[in-house]
């Protein structure tokens, strides 16, 4: 048989073994408003400023979502992040984008949607849909200026 005809079997890609963290962003604008209604009005405006204004305010909000893991030894990949973004928009931003997140997003019903607040309640709907351990990160940017993270209830205080 000649030499040229001799099929040999690809080598496979050489393997890096490391924890990776891979981030996707992702954007949504949303109106809101801080407010405790078990509190006076004269409270909330002390605490809230124009934030508890009754009429609603807006942000531009950016969303980053972190995921940590060993590359996939076929694909080099820790997650696909067309993956994630694709879980991105149908979890949060589908639900989240162009609402009022006081009345009109079920997941956040009854709470006081600070950033704080968000970052645990999007780490709630998000987690059950990727594969265990391996959520890293929700941290979200109201302004440029103001972001919370969140890196789930294996990191919470007692
Ligand atoms: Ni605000």
């Amino acid at each position: 048989m000649p030499k040229a005809a001799i099929q040999r079997k690809p080598a496979a890609p050489r393997v890096l073994r490391g924890t990776v963290y891979v981030t996707r962003q992702v954007h949504f604008n949303a109106a809101h408003r801080l407010y405790n209604p078990t509190k006076s009005r004269k409270w909330n405006e002390e605490k809230f400023g124009l934030c508890t204004n009754p009429q609603w305010h807006g942000h531009n909000y950016v969303l980053e979502v972190t995921v940590r893991g060993q590359p996939d030894p076929d694909t080099g990949y820790v997650l696909d992040l067309g993956e994630l973004k694709r879980l991105l928009h149908a979890v949060i931003v589908d639900r989240c984008d162009h609402r009022n997140l006081n009345e009109q997003v079920d997941f956040l019903r009854g709470i006081i949607p600070s950033t704080e607040n968000l970052v645990i309640a999007f780490w709630r709907e998000l987690e059950p849909h990727l594969p265990a351990g391996r959520l890293h990160c929700v941290r979200l940017f109201e302004t440029p200026r103001n972001f919370a993270e969140y890196l789930g209830p294996a990191g919470d205080a007692s």
